[in-house]
């Protein structure tokens, strides 16, 4: 039942050339490669209130300038370590503030990557990541994000892969492995459980040891797996007691023990609080932070505190991750090239991909000589970023609410120029489209009235440090929706959120098409979908619940709505994460909750149908079935196996895409992941013998095909 692959495996050769590096280092040029320094202006001075007084800190010498960075060691031909933000491209927004002109191409949110339900893709956008990175001189990304949307209104949900294990784990483990074939580092974040912003620091996530393993830890466990990634990043909250940065279970034990994790664990910026708890916990690296606790930590060696040879393991891990992932032998170097209008494609598919067509009562696709009137959420300038550190400065420069610019733009929604509308009139030339910025409600409403089909942008910006209040549109989008919808019967909404939202509107308009933060190419992929140029494939990464009164908690536990950046942290508390191993979908099912919309859920332009299931199993389950396209166009069916183990609740096992013709049929088999089926017990992963409950289903409403599978009991 061991997850495939070596973790991390290096060969020998690597092995050989790292220790020989190391061991030419004397133990303050090892301990140097462990405390990078801040490379970012945008430094919290200490009783700063204001973001000007944030931008006095000037770069340390040879930094590019973006998160992190070690000088070099010229003298062993050792690079410098520059590190610059993910996970959606590379982020050097301190860079923007400071007036440096340095755009990437901004993909769409990891959110809308988990909603492909394709691997391949999250690989490509990686690829994008890393040959960007390296041509802007970085050899270290902050890419790689996995937490679970435990908490739906985490703030974070945008930059993580969705709730389930499997799914996010296989995304963000193939977008890694993207980012290192491009000779850069990757650094998988945040270990583990940071799944709420409120109260980050001093959150103490209370879970019982099986239900993180077979939850939070699993999608950690997968995507190091897949991806290799050459390092890690442990998270701001406690787990059980411990920050993460300090926990031996989580690092030393779990990590670098049972998974064999080779590379190294920075902290997050700002998570270490105990020089020797940390270092003897498992932590490798101390990312700046105001308060640097390695500064003494050639005197706790030297005072026989810390063992020398437990530094020389630290920088060992930095060295051979570096050299495994080809980061020495191929120095990233500002001033590369960088093909700009190819990485945009790649942004343009993943945003089509990941769109996710929750409704459609015949309105969809647009017709080519309709009138259309578009109204709201800035939909003629472009489309909205989420907020915070990942956030990227895109090609065509970053664009501000309400045409804010410098500084006054802080706190304004972020929007990449891709503006829908002119994406829209240049596939539909022979229609009639106008723009209503849906400020005034009457005038809107007349503008709908007058039209055939009325498209209503509906956003919502989520961003780093904060939670989400509620599930709800802000700034009165609802009674936006509601008052265009009675005007108008082929109402139409576009959603730009990065989390699920509620729709009391839902039965008034006749389309929704959920498309994320869609980045640098997302008005065009937007046009492509609405127009049928592309038919939508997108499945929800993530339940959309009815109401909050549906989930685990009522409220996020430490939420202030009334935080801002320069709020000090709350006093600290803990979170009973009494839900454990049911995250999402497995707590709607757990609680027989009807949610609004399913995990797994999306339509398309055309219809599948799925039948002769066959169900294989002893040792491994295998299930084979035959979709069909039963429409009358081509799409991308997906298919989803969803499997319970006696007594417990389904889970996602595997899944796959399919793209068919109008009448086509394809035999399609999927294989259940091994690690999925089996639960953690009594320390140890043990599969029960007995009888499993099978279904092949649309989505985890589960209604589809059923079947069981009689599997023996298998350790390990
Ligand atoms: C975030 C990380 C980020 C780091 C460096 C932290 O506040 O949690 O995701 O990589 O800052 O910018």
């Amino acid at each position: 039942m061991a997850l495939a692959g070596a973790l991390a495996a290096n060969s020998a050769e690597v092995e050989q050339r790292a220790e020989k590096l190391v061991d030419s280092m004397t133990l303050e040029e090892q301990i140097q490669l462990l405390r990078p320094l801040a490379a970012t202006s945008f430094q919290f001075a200490p009783g700063a209130n204001t973001f000007p007084e944030t931008l006095r800190k000037p770069l340390p010498d040879g930094a590019i300038g973006s998160a992190g960075f070690v000088p070099a060691i010229p003298r062993l031909s050792w690079p410098a370590l520059q590190e610059s933000d993910g996970p959606l491209g590379v982020a050097n927004m301190k860079a923007w503030i400071r007036g440096i002109e340095d755009q990437a191409t901004a993909l769409p949110a990891s959110i809308a990557w988990a909603a492909s339900f394709d691997p391949l893709l999250a690989e490509r956008a990686g690829e994008v990541i890393g040959a960007e990175a390296h041509a802007k001189g970085f050899n270290v990304m902050l890419s790689g994000a996995v937490n679970l949307a435990r908490e739906p209104r985490n703030g974070r949900t945008f930059e993580y892969a969705g709730e389930d294990p499997l799914l996010a784990g296989t995304i963000i483990g193939a977008n890694i492995a993207g980012i290192q074939s491009r000779k850069v580092v990757s650094t998988i974040k945040h270990y583990a459980l940071n799944d709420q912003e409120s109260g980050r620091g001093v959150l103490d996530v209370r879970i019982s040891e099986a239900a993180a393993r077979e939850s939070d830890l699993m999608a950690f466990e997968i995507a190091i797996a897949r991806g290799r990634p050459g390092s890690v990043m442990c998270s701001y909250n406690k787990v059980n007691g411990d920050h993460s940065c300090e926990n031996d279970w989580l690092l030393n034990q779990v990590l670098k023990g049972d998974w064999g994790f080779r590379g190294w664990v920075m902290s997050d910026w700002g998570g270490v609080h105990d020089l020797r708890k940390a270092v003897m916990s498992g932590l490798d690296q101390h990312s700046p932070q105001d308060r640097d606790h390695f500064a003494g930590l050639a005197e706790a060696v030297a005072r026989g505190e810390i063992p020398a040879a437990r530094v020389r393991d630290m920088a060992l891990r930095i060295v051979r991750s570096m050299i495994a992932v080809g980061a020495l032998d191929n120095a990233a170097k500002s001033g590369g090239a960088i093909d700009r209008e190819a990485n945009m494609a790649v942004a343009q598919a993943q945003a089509e991909a990941g769109a996710v067509l929750l409704k459609n009562d015949g309105v969809l696709p647009l017709d080519a000589k309709m009138r259309i009137v578009l109204i709201g959420g800035y939909a003629d300038i472009g489309v909205l970023l989420g907020g915070g550190g990942s956030m990227v400065n895109p090609y065509g420069g970053i664009l501000h609410q309400d045409g804010a610019i410098g500084l006054a733009a802080l706190g304004k929604w972020s929007f990449v120029p891709s503006s829908p509308l002119a994406a829209l009139r240049e596939l539909l030339p022979g229609a009639e489209i106008r723009f209503d910025d849906g400020k005034d409600a009457t005038r809107a409403v007349k503008a709908a009235s007058d039209a055939d089909v009325a498209i209503v942008f509906a956003l919502k910006q989520a961003t780093e440090n904060f939670d989400v209040a509620d599930l709800s549109l802000p700034n009165d989008q609802d009674a936006l929706i509601a008052a265009v919808a009675a005007a108008n019967a082929r109402t139409v909404v576009v959603l730009e959120t990065g989390n699920p939202i509620v729709m009391p509107w839902l039965g008034s308009v006749k389309a929704v098409l959920q498309a994320w933060y869609p980045g640098q190419r997302g008005g065009e992929a937007i046009a492509a979908v609405l127009t049928g140029k592309v038919s939508p494939s997108g499945r929800l990464p993530i339940t959309f619940p009815g109401s909050v009164e549906q989930l685990p908690r009522r409220k996020v536990d430490g939420f202030d709505p009334q935080a801002t950046l320069f709020s000090p942290p709350p006093a600290p508390f803990a979170v009973d994460y009494h839900e454990g191993s049911d995250v999402g979908y497995r707590w709607f099912q757990r609680t027989k909750a009807e949610p609004l919309f399913p995990f797994g859920f999306g339509l398309t332009y055309t219809e599948f149908r799925h039948t002769e299931l066959e169900v294989e199993g002893r040792r491994q389950l295998k299930v084979s079935f035959t979709v069909t396209n039963v429409g009358k166009r081509a799409g991308v069916d997906v298919p989803q196996l969803y499997v319970a183990p006696p007594g417990r609740t389904h889970r996602l096992a595997g899944w796959q895409r399919i793209a068919l013709q109008p009448g086509e049929s394809r035999r399609v088999t999927i294989i259940a992941e091994p690690r999925i089926l089996a639960s953690y017990e009594k320390n140890r992963w043990r599969r029960a013998g007995g009888i499993y409950d099978v279904r092949v289903a649309p989505s985890a409403s589960l209604s589809g095909l059923r079947g069981t599978a009689r599997l023996t009991e298998e350790e390990g």
